[in-house]
Order: structure tokens, then sequence, then C-alpha cells
């Protein structure tokens, strides 16, 4: 078969992640005998240096007529200044929004052979799997007014938490389709205690449990979900919670996993199906890391389980997803660490190298 697949690596360890998320993909299309055409496009800090625009128009169309993305991540020291009018951070965001991939798909996995990697004791992340699915195109981020003024009082700003009733339906119900693929157990994470857009959120979530009688539903407050998954993550299946609480509850569990190098994500705009292709964009949940950039010291396993789920949702490949995926598992069996997850009696990799064992082992 062949794909389009439209490539912005982005900054920091962006090109570097991705350069082996390519190498895996060519290595499962030659293996299985699929033809990847990439067309590489820019976005964040590179895509403002070079254009001024964090999500030039050229990449957004490149974007639309691909069959998916592969990204990196965004995001320079450079642009930090919070007075600068343009940051690379918009050109994801304008992504998400401009490409309607208002679901985000983010399993968290604890490899066997990592669980003596982690903070935590083996017994509470061994066997540790569940999937979060974080609302991308609304809440926080989206929601207007969203300015900062000057009063008489002095500055002043505003951020709004606003969601329609559509909004949360179709995150909710993307929730328990996977649910239901899975040990059929939601988890609703909101702040209904305080928050209305939580009420109406715990409201259309309980009107949506209606359909899937099937699977069971319960709602959990965002703070106490965050003690809850380092203090009995096994107790989790799926999560469905709205853009920032997934945020902020996503960097924490990527630690259950032993490292932000680890975690893979899938941005997709309708409920995956076995079989169906379906449009997603693909990208570590981790950040640009612009400290580590350059030195071939990044951990690409997150691109390129990344590259998995882009095989198994817009490809419809499972069988090379899942090439992808024991290549992945094999690699770190057989004690190959990049420095994140170090630890004695391993053998340390940099970037390029850890490619290129992974890639060695596809459909081995
Ligand atoms: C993520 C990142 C982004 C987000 C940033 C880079 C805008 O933290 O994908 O989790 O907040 O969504
Ligand atoms: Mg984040």
């Amino acid at each position: 078969m062949r794909f389009n697949i439209a490539v912005t690596a982005g900054d920091g360890i962006g090109p570097e992640v991705v350069a082996e998320g390519i190498k895996v993909l060519q290595a499962v299309g030659k293996k299985y005998g699929h033809d990847f055409e990439l067309e590489h496009a820019l976005i964040g800090a590179i895509a403002i240096d070079q254009t001024g625009s964090a999500l030039p128009a050229e990449t957004l169309k490149l974007c639309q007529a691909a069959d998916a993305v592969m990204l990196g991540a965004v995001g320079h020291p450079k642009y930090d200044d919070p007075k600068l009018p343009v940051h690379p951070e918009d050109g994801l965001l304008a992504a998400r929004k401009g490409l309607g991939l208002f679901a985000n798909l983010r399993p968290v996995h604890v490899f066997p052979e990592l669980v003596n990697s982690t903070n935590f004791k083996p017994e509470v992340v061994e066997g540790v799997d569940f999937m979060v699915v974080r609302e991308l195109t609304g809440g926080l981020y989206f929601g207007r007014p969203k300015r900062q003024w000057t009063t008489t009082k002095g500055r002043r700003a505003v951020d709004t938490m606003s969601y329609s009733e559509q909004e949360i339906e179709r995150i909710v119900r993307v929730g328990f389709e996977l649910a239901r693929m899975r040990r059929k157990k939601l988890v609703s994470v909101d702040k209904a205690n305080v928050l209305m857009s939580s009420r109406l959120w715990r409201q259309v979530a309980i009107e949506v449990s209606q359909k899937y009688p099937d699977v069971e539903l319960e709602h959990m407050f965002v703070d106490a979900t965050s003690m809850r998954l380092i203090q009995n993550p096994k107790y989790f299946d799926v999560m469905v919670t709205e853009n920032t609480f997934g945020d902020i509850l996503t960097d924490e569990a990527s630690m259950l996993a032993g490292s932000m190098g680890i975690p893979p994500s899938a941005s997709i705009s309708q409920v995956p199906k076995e079989g169906v292709r379906i449009f997603g964009l693909y990208e570590p949940i981790h950040g640009s890391a612009p400290r580590r950039a350059g030195q071939n010291l990044a951990n690409p396993i997150a691109t390129i389980l990344s590259v998995a789920m882009m095989l198994r949702y817009s490809c419809a490949l499972l069988t090379e997803a899942k090439a992808v995926e024991s290549a992945v598992e094999q690699v770190l069996r057989e004690g190959y660490r990049t420095y994140d997850i170090m630890s004695e009696g391993m053998t340390r990799l940099g970037t390029r190298e850890m490619g290129d064992v992974i890639a060695s082992k596809v459909g081995k």
C-alpha cells in the first residue's frame, strides 16, 4: 500500500527523534512492502524563523492533503518571552485546531523491562496499562475571551474554560468506544465540585453513558485523579478529560512509564475502528527539550511508538503496528537504553543507535 505522510519535525530534539521514527517506518515499508511518501514542512520556532508564522499556510495545506502527520516537537527558549506576539506552541495549537483533531489518545504502558527504572516501587507500576483521552481543541487552551489588558489598578489577564455539549459529547464518546475495546472501565475526570464547565461535562458524560451500558463509568475529580495516578495507577483503564487537565495528568503519568521519552500520542478527529483508516497527527508527548538537542541523546522511543499508532489508526496496518511495538520491547529486553532510562548493567545508546537497533528488529 501507498501512504502520504506529512512530516513536521519542528524544534529542539524534534528533528532527531523524527529521523528515527522515519527510519523505523522505512523498515516497516521494506519488510511489509508499503510505500511511505514523506513530505517535510515547517512548524514551530523554525517556521517562525523562516516565515514569521508558527504554522505557515503551506504546512497546514500539506497536512490536510496527507494520510497522516508525523510531528516532532515545538518550542525554543528564544521565543520564551511572554511579550512576543507569536510563540512556537501556537503552531501546534493551530495545527490541532485547523485539522479538527479534537481527541488526543495518550496510552501509558509500563514495559516490564523498565519496571525498575521508574521512581516507583515495582509493585505499583508493574502491569500498568491505561489510555488517557484528552480533549484537544477546546477548554482553557482555546476558550474566549483570552487576553491581557491594563486597568486603572494594573494589568489583568483572562483565559476561559468553555465547552459546548457537542464538544463534550464527542470526546466522551471516544472514551466509551475505547473502553469498550479494552477493560470496559471509563473514568471521566473533572472538577465538578467547582467548575461550571465540569458540571456540564459530568451531565453529558452521564447522558452518553446510557448508550454504553456495558462500560462502567466513574466520575473522579482531577485533584483526586492526580493522587490516584501515583498511588494506584493500575486502577485505570481509560480516562477521559478536558484539555488542560489531560496535559497535566499525562506528564505525571509518563513518569510511571519511566520517562517522558516513552509515551506516544495520536490526535484524531473520529472514533478509531479496527480496519478503518482515519486521519491523525502523531507525536511524542514530550517537548522539544532544547538543552538536549543536537547531542544524539534524546530517547526516540516515544516517536517510534507514535509511528506504531499511526500504522494502526491512519494506515489500518495492525500487524505492522504490532511489529514496531514488539521491536521496541525486544530492544529493551536486550538491555539497550538511552540516557533517560539508563540503569546499571544496561547498554547505553544514542538517539540514532537506538533507532538503528529498533529498525533492525522490525518483523523479526
Ligand atoms: C503537549 C504539550 C503542548 C500542550 C504544548 C507544547 C503546547 O505540552 O502536547 O502536551 O500543552 O498541549
Ligand atoms: Mg504537555
